[in-house]
């Protein structure tokens, strides 16, 4: 498919990158010196989490395995360039070691450096193209400068470079991730709280609070929990690994349960309006962990069908993008929606998941169309004031 220069996922304007950079990029499945021989090779596979909730490392060490044996037929003394989230020490304690095992020796065959990626899924050429900072991560100053030299070449003069080791690098990574993870489970607390005082509003709390220059307004977006391949697996490997430290991070463990827990949120707001939930259809809009994604991966969306399917409601579900996947796990267990408006003439109740831009043209006629007229904006996207509807914004008391 990369042949043809079609991604296997959707994200915004990735195909015509690929489209564009046609003539610079060869695809291959194999590791050998005609693949490898570069001055740079980038390691960027996946680092889920195992069995035990630490991090599964089985794909990068796969895939430096097979460069360490081929090293030496190069002859161009790569850096091997870690962008993969790594927990910190990987490549000093782990990747080193294999790489040394056929006889190579770093500085001499190779370099070994930690370049941790930044980006979003939905913004991710955007944020390739202008990332708030690069990171490069290495135990000599030469090697650091041969890639910062390179990314010179690519990036304006005004791009913000931090040079530093290692494993601080693959800190970094984490470290950033907790605390965005930290202020949305933070926010959502607030959020949680306010459902319960008539009159307050978390997007007003979380607009004044963004003034505040130490505190800033990005990420503060209350809603049903955060989701992905990033944040919930890159929060337990810390965890895990801090334990196996001797420290228990207990902070990280409550921003960890808040966001396992706020999906009960949802489900308590069904309690207080049916009596039961069995049989009850309930339209589901979106099903992505965020928009601009076909990404279902620790959806909060998919957690919450589970939990409706369990309590025996039928389940309508919509998505722009995602349907497909979604299709591979419940299957023929859910109602799928092409269009907004059948979700809404089938369902009782509605509640919207996934802030897609076409989601907040919803109106009050739309929503009249479901049967018990009751609506959840887990995202507080619309600003809907209907007194023949029961619109409920999570995160405002009324
Ligand atoms: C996250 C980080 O933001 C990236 O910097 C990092 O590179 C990436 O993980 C990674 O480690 O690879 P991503 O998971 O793609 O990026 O998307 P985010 O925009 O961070 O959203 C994550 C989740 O948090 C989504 O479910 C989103 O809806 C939720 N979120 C985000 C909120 O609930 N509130 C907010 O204010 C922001």
């Amino acid at each position: 498919m990369l042949r043809s220069n079609i991604p296997d996922f959707f994200e915004p304007k990735l195909e015509q990158y690929l489209k564009k950079g046609r003539k610079y990029q060869e695809f291959s499945t194999k590791i050998n010196p005609k693949t490898i021989n570069s001055n740079f090779i980038f390691i960027s596979v996946g680092t889920p989490l195992d069995n035990q909730n630490g991090m599964k490392l089985d794909f990068v060490k796969c895939v430096v395995n097979s460069i360490s044996k081929n090293l030496k037929n190069l002859t161009t003394k790569p850096s091997i360039i870690l962008k993969s989230s790594v927990i910190p020490g990987t490549a000093v304690n782990i990747i080193k070691p294999i790489l040394e095992k056929n006889d190579n020796k770093e500085g001499i065959h190779y370099e070994i450096l930690s370049n941790p990626e930044f980006l979003r899924e939905g913004s991710a050429i955007n944020d390739t193209i202008h990332p708030h900072v690069i990171v490069i991560g290495g135990i000599n100053s030469t090697s650091r400068k041969k890639l910062l030299n390179f990314y010179k070449t690519i990036y304006p003069k005004n791009q913000k470079f931090i040079e530093t080791n290692n494993t601080t690098a693959e800190m970094i990574k984490y470290a950033n991730n907790a605390f965005l993870a930290t202020k949305i489970s933070f926010i959502n607390s607030l959020a949680n709280i306010c459902q319960n005082i008539p009159g307050t509003n978390i997007d007003h709390v979380a607009e004044v609070m963004g003034l505040d220059p130490r505190i800033s307004k990005l990420f503060l977006k209350a809603g049903p929990g955060y989701g992905g391949s990033c944040f919930p697996k890159d929060i337990q490997a810390l965890i895990s690994f801090s334990k196996s430290l001797g420290y228990k991070p207990e902070l990280l463990e409550a921003v960890r349960d808040t966001n396992k827990k706020q999906v009960s949120t949802i489900v308590s707001i069904l309690k207080k309006n049916f009596k039961s939930l069995s049989g009850k259809k309930i339209g589901i809009l979106g099903l992505a962990f965020k928009e601009n994604t076909d990404d279902i991966r620790e959806s909060v969306s998919i957690r919450l069908i589970e939990n409706l399917l369990k309590k025996k409601c039928k389940i309508f579900v919509h998505d722009p993008k995602a349907i497909r996947n979604t299709k591979r796990i419940f299957n023929k267990k859910l109602e799928y929606c092409d269009r907004l408006e059948d979700v809404f003439s089938s369902s009782d109740c509605g509640i919207l998941m996934t802030p897609w831009e076409e989601y907040k043209k919803i109106n009050p006629n739309l929503i009249k169309k479901l049967h018990s007229k009751i609506f959840i904006d887990t995202r507080r996207i619309l600003k809907i004031s209907d007194k023949e509807i029961s619109f409920i914004s999570l995160g405002i008391g009324v």
